[in-house]
Order: structure tokens, then sequence, then C-alpha cells
């Protein structure tokens, strides 16, 4: 479904060439493809299409503002875990009323500014953010809608780092507990219960955990509704996975289709919280090859992406695939370590890749779009790549590579 791809071996983001866009703007840089972007919201979109619901793209997996002007246009709602996102919503041209607000440590700043944003819900994740959100809404005379994010108990079977669903994990509120803390909310003179939510984990390869939690969810909309509490919103969270090598995700459609029976003749919103199904393959990191290094173990590729620009290899030893941007130039192909110039050793993008190289040469990082550049730093002072969104054969800088000055706003000496 994405739109990067070979032409006569070499590589296009939709219209234009890999190797334009880094002649033009230099590398590292980030690629985004606009019509891959829509193509994956619009997947969700028209699923659910016979079933009310609402599409809320995680703002966290990407959080630019032309990313998020793309969806916004298209109608999207967004999932946000902080002010700085719901900020960047609004500046994006997103409506706050289809936002939910999600995360464990909501300050009483962050809700405020989002009760007079007029979201539409709050996802809320302890019996003292409950107080808290009563409390802050009390000061400015607003009724919270909130929703309270259950933790089912089921294992997502991915990496321990992006797995929320398990009692172990910080996230929700326990299902034995849910009962007793939605009558509370019911109670309290400012919140308006609205929903009911869980997010598993993220990067699922399979449905099987996200019907288990499903099923666990049903069963307590049910209990509440027993002791007079109506729900009108299910949020099922993100998690989808992608393809990143040879994983086979199920199909967006397979997802929410089983979602969507599960429900079946309910009275129920369905808001769905997706943001690596959407901007994981829409994306690339491309990067130059600055030295070959023959040692003796090992042959070494140093780049001049690093770590700080995308880091999921070296905190999730994830797998992203590295491919070079021109595949017409014959090499003599060797196993190389893909790595950056930063002082740690655990700064790689990609280990044993057998790949043809020469100094110069121009690679792509598949897969950046998600989780790429918003867990990027300015690690050894590194200033954070440029980000590009391609449009048919219009390239857009959607943000500019920062300079040295950007490296010390704010910072001064004695
Ligand atoms: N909703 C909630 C409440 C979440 O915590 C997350 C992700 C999502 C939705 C979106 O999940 P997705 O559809 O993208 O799987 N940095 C990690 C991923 C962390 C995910 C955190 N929560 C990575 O690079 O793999």
């Amino acid at each position: 479904m994405d739109l990067i791809n070979y032409r006569d071996d070499r590589l296009f983001v939709e219209d234009v060439s890999v190797a334009d866009i880094a002649n033009n703007y230099n590398t590292p840089c980030y690629i985004y493809s606009r019509a891959t972007i829509e193509r994956h919201w619009q997947a969700f979109d028209n699923a659910a299409k016979s079933h009310p619901h609402l599409v809320c793209y995680a703002v966290k997996a990407n959080s630019n503002i032309g990313v998020l002007s793309v969806l916004a246009k298209l109608g999207s709602g967004f999932d946000i875990v902080s002010g700085g996102e719901l900020a960047r919503v609004i500046k994006a041209g997103g409506d706050p009323k289809k936002v939910v607000f999600s995360g464990v440590g909501k300050t009483e700043a962050e809700i405020e500014y989002a009760l007079e944003a007029g979201i539409h819900c709050f996802n809320v994740e302890s019996e003292a953010e409950l107080d808290r959100i009563n409390k802050v809404a009390a000061e400015v005379g607003k009724k919270a809608p909130i929703s309270i994010r259950v933790n089912p108990d089921v294992d997502a079977k991915t990496h321990p780092y992006i797995s929320t669903g398990l009692k172990a994990n910080k996230f929700g509120i326990e299902r034995e507990q849910a009962k007793r803390v939605y009558q509370k909310a019911a109670a309290m003179s400012h919140l308006n219960v609205v929903g009911i939510d869980c997010h598993i984990g993220s990067q699922l390869t399979e449905l099987q955990p996200f019907v288990d939690a499903l099923d666990k969810v049903l069963v307590l909309i049910d209990e509440l509704a027993s002791v007079g509490i109506k729900i009108k919103h299910l949020d099922i969270g993100g998690g989808l996975g992608v393809t990143y090598t040879d994983e086979q995700p199920p199909a967006i459609d397979d997802y929410v289709a089983v979602m969507l029976e599960k429900i079946k003749g309910r009275d129920l919103q369905l808001v769905f919280e997706p943001g690596r199904a959407i901007m994981a393959n829409a994306g690339i990191l491309v990067t130059k090859v600055e030295f070959l290094k023959q040692g003796e173990e090992k042959n070494f590729a140093i780049v001049d992406a690093a770590m700080n620009d995308l880091i999921r290899p070296s905190l999730y030893s994830a797998y992203q695939r590295i491919v070079p941007v021109d595949a017409s130039l014959t090499r003599d192909s060797k196993t190389y370590d893909i790595v950056g110039p930063i002082c740690e050793t655990g700064d790689f993008l990609g280990k044993d890749r057998e790949l043809g190289l020469e100094q110069g040469d121009l690679l792509a990082v598949c897969s950046a779009g998600a989780y790429g550049f918003t867990m990027a730093s300015n690690y050894n002072s590194r200033v954070r790549p440029v980000e590009l969104l391609v449009d048919g054969e219009q390239t857009h800088v959607v943000r500019e590579r920062e300079k040295l000055e950007d490296l010390w706003r704010g910072e001064s000496a004695l």
C-alpha cells in the first residue's frame, strides 16, 4: 500500500527520486509520502464506515505539523498524550472535538488546556487522575467527558517495552477494579462518563490479543449497563503492527472487520488510535555512507545518520530494512554493520546487512515514518534532520534541518 518504490532500480517516493531529494536537501533527511498517509488512514475509515466511528491518529508516532495537517484535512481525530501534542493538533488545523487524551501523568495545566479546547474525551488511567480532572473541571466550571482505560491483562506478544496491557504495566486500571472506579466516577460532580478504553501494546502482528481484550471489555460494558452506567464509545486503542521485514500483520480492513463484528448490534461508537499502521511505512530516513571500515571481525559502514535521528534499532533492537537508493550500481557485496558517528557502541541502524557499498552511496532506512523523528534527540550536539513531505511530484519542507544556533536556544553562558 505504500508509495515508496523502485522505478528502474532507483528509489522513488511517489513521483520524486530520492537521489534528487538528497541532492537538493542533503542528508540525513526524513521523507514522507502524503498519498501513503492518506491511503492508510482511509483504510481504517472506509473499513469502519458501516458503523459510527472515529479514527484518532496517535500523534506520538509522528507529530510533524505537515503530517498532522494532511490528516486533519481528511477529518481525522487525534490521540494525544500531552498539552504539547494538543497544541500541535490545533496548530495543524485539527478539530479538538475529535481529540482523545491518553497518558498516565496529565498535569493540572494540561487538563485545563484540554477542557478549554473542548476535547472529545479524557482516557483516565488512575483514580488519582479522576480526582484531579474533577477538581480542575469544577474550577473552570465544566463537565469533563471521561473514559477509563481498562487494563485487560492480555499478553500482546510484542517487545516488553511496548507491551502495555499486562498487570505488570503502569497503564490503565485493573479490570477487577474498573466497575467500582466507574461507579465512583459516575458520582463525581464534574465528570461525564462517556466511554471505555483499552490499549494493549504496539506492533501487534496477530489479531487474537485484540479479540481477547475486546471480549473482556465487552463483558465490563454489560456489567456497567446493569448498574446504570451507559457507555457511548469504545476506544480500542492502537497497536496494529506493520511489516518491517517479514512480519505478516493483519491487514487494516481485516482488523477493523473483526472489531466491528464483535460489537455488531451494539449502540457504541468505535474509536481507533492507530499510529504506526498509518505512518511507519509512509516514511524513510535517507543517509549517506561517510566511510567504510574493515575491522578484523566486522565491516562497518559509517553513515551520517545515527541513533539520535532514529533510536528504534538501538532501543528495541528493532530491525528496519536498509536499502540502496540506487540499486543499479553493481558492487561486490559484504556484510556490514551500518553505524552512526555517535560515541556509543549501541549507535547502529542495522547489523549484519548484506550490501554492496562505496563511500558516498545513499541508503534508505525503511519504515521510518513512525517513532522516527518524534524520538530523535540532539545527543552529541547533532542537529536534527530536515523533514520532507512528498505530494505527487512536489516536495515540501515540513521541518527545516536544525541550525547550530538551535542547539543552544534558551541556554546561557555565565
Ligand atoms: N494509543 C495509546 C494509548 C498508545 O500508548 C499508543 C502507543 C498508541 C495508541 C499508538 O500505538 P501504535 O498504533 O502506533 O502501535 N516507540 C515505540 C512505540 C511506542 C508506542 C507507545 N504507545 C516504537 O518505536 O516501537
